[in-house]
């Protein structure tokens, strides 16, 4: 691993031997205190563009490792787990641990073309992987009856309308008639978008077979042809993978400040299959990297945490592992949490939590109108305008606010259209996706804007030094139990999609 940057060296600096003696850990701990308290202005002077895109370049070679992704339990993602932690045990300033768990893993793509001429298709989650070339047969009614399964579909493409019964059971029939693989088409004219069999198998029924999804215009143009009499011939490929995969969260604890009041600060460190992910969230990732790389200059009164959160992109899972691996009394001690997923989007906004409701009627726990309130003060101190953005939950704040943890952070969008008005105050273009390679294979080094990262990444080191000095304003009473856990109670699905936005759909 080459460390090119300055400041690495600066932080290495504070590293010595590979095992440090009790009384080296003393000297450290005198040294320590000699320190300047960290302050705003301090902890943002050396936040720097190259830095950042140092970082941002390694990310990128480690998605190449897999294929361009860095998807959670990919090489890609393995790597980029343990650049992280190994710089950050080089700076012997914090205790760092990794969190490894297992999670179900499921990704694909699918192409289908009738007599060679490609037609618009869909992957499902769960559906297997195949390459099936033969006659396309139409199933009776909406194939939610094996009835509905002609015996001429063995060996067959078995042609599904959408509706009534969810995807994986026409899928599973399809399978119990022998059919060799299945098309299930839209009931509407256009795609069915991110669809899933809903379960990994259904052994009960039959097995699935190789499946894509089309839309309802396309299905048109085949049954009319079919109806005519003619004997249409279809070439379905899926290229899949589901597994059980293990996984790691890198969490680091300050060795100085009192732990019982900490400040949290997180990102997520895997991208989606689709792309190397590094506005999503190599962004914030390596923001909160390089923040607790300058740290080790400074001393802190409260003690600083860092959460680099596995499988975001499946739902949460890292950081819901986390929080609800967390005995009651340990979640006590975190103060707050502040997150940073995406932010250097290229056609960016300053879009900062919406903590207090006020824009969008979802109120944080108690303290989360402090932290948007300290995110906004930053940003009008550099005659900036900010923006909120809606507190859904939907990022890895999610979980710490489940278990009553105010939280807040910054976020420059995704696919949401920048406004005329926004385009006025940051410029930039009107009408335009905010990241137009959000979840996809272009999100690399071109998909950033670097003025956005050096101004969000000054405004996290100021939001991270401003309570690593103090709590003032963060109420430190007895957080409420978990009464709600929104993130724990979501489905496989639900939670693969939960993260994007995206709706996912199952029948
Ligand atoms: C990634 O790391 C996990 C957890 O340590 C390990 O089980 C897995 O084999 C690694 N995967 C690859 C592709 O290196
Ligand atoms: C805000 O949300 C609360 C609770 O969900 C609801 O009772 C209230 O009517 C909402 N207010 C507005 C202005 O939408
Ligand atoms: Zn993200």
């Amino acid at each position: 691993m080459k460390l090119s940057t300055s400041f690495i060296a600066v932080a290495l600096a504070f590293s010595s031997a590979a095992s440090a003696s009790a009384s080296e850990v003393q000297e450290r701990g005198i040294l320590d205190n000699l320190k300047p308290l960290v302050s705003s202005t301090g902890l943002q002077l050396l936040t720097t563009k190259l830095t950042l895109l140092a970082h941002a370049r390694q990310f990128l070679k480690f998605s190449q490792l897999s294929d361009g992704t860095r998807a959670f339990g990919s090489k890609g993602h393995n790597a980029t787990v343990n650049y992280i932690k190994t710089l950050l045990d080089a700076t012997r300033y914090y205790d760092t641990e990794l969190q490894t768990f297992p999670y179900l893993f499921s990704s694909g793509e699918a192409t289908f073309a009738v007599d060679n001429s490609a037609v618009e298709s869909q992957w499902f989650t769960y559906g297997p992987a195949g390459d099936i070339t033969a006659q396309i047969v139409p199933v009776a009614n909406l194939g939610c009856d094996a009835a509905d399964y002609p015996a001429e579909v063995e060996g067959k493409i078995a042609f599904i309308s959408r509706g009534t019964c969810e995807f994986g059971l026409k899928v599973a029939l399809a399978g119990a008639a022998k059919a060799a693989g299945a098309i299930i088409y839209n009931n509407q004219p256009a795609a069915v978008n991110g669809g899933t069999l809903g379960a990994p198998e259904r052994p009960e029924v039959g097995p699935y077979v190789p499946v894509a999804s089309i839309s309802g215009d396309s299905a048109k143009t085949i049954l009319d042809q079919i109806a005519a009499g003619a004997t249409l011939t279809g070439a379905l490929h899926v290229d899949a993978t589901t597994e059980t995969r293990y996984t790691s969260n890198v969490i680091a604890t300050t060795k100085g400040g009192d732990k019982n009041n900490i400040v949290f600060a997180g990102g997520h460190t895997d991208s989606v299959p689709a792309g190397p992910g590094i506005n999503d969230d190599g962004s914030g990732t390596i923001t909160i990297l390089d923040i607790a790389l300058r740290l080790p200059l400074f001393k802190v009164n409260n003690a600083v945490r860092f959460g680099f959160w596995t499988a975001e992109e499946f739902g949460l899972v890292g950081s819901e592992h986390y929080v609800t691996s967390l005995p009651a009394e340990e979640a006590q001690k975190i103060a707050l949490y502040l997150n940073f997923d995406m932010v250097a989007s290229p056609n960016y906004g300053y879009f900062i939590y919406d903590g207090d409701g006020s824009a969008f009627n979802l109120t944080g726990p108690a303290g989360s109108d402090h932290i948007e309130k300290t995110f906004e003060d930053f940003f009008k101190s550099k005659k900036v305008i900010s923006a909120p953005t809606e507190f859904s939950g939907r990022s890895d704040y999610g979980p710490f606010l489940d278990v009553g943890i105010p939280a807040g952070g910054l976020f420059t969008g995704a696919e949401g259209k920048k406004t005329a008005e926004e385009a006025k105050w940051w410029g930039g273009e009107a009408g335009v996706d905010y990241d137009i390679c959000y979840h996809k294979k272009c999100d690399d080094l071109s998909n950033l804007n670097t003025e956005a990262w050096v101004l969000n990444s000054k405004a996290a080191a100021h939001s991270i030094a401003t309570y690593a000095r103090s709590l003032n304003g963060i109420p430190r009473t007895k957080k409420a139990s978990v009464a709600n856990n929104r993130v724990a109670a979501l489905s496989y699905d639900d939670r693969r999609h939960y993260s994007c936005g995206h709706k996912i759909e199952s029948s």
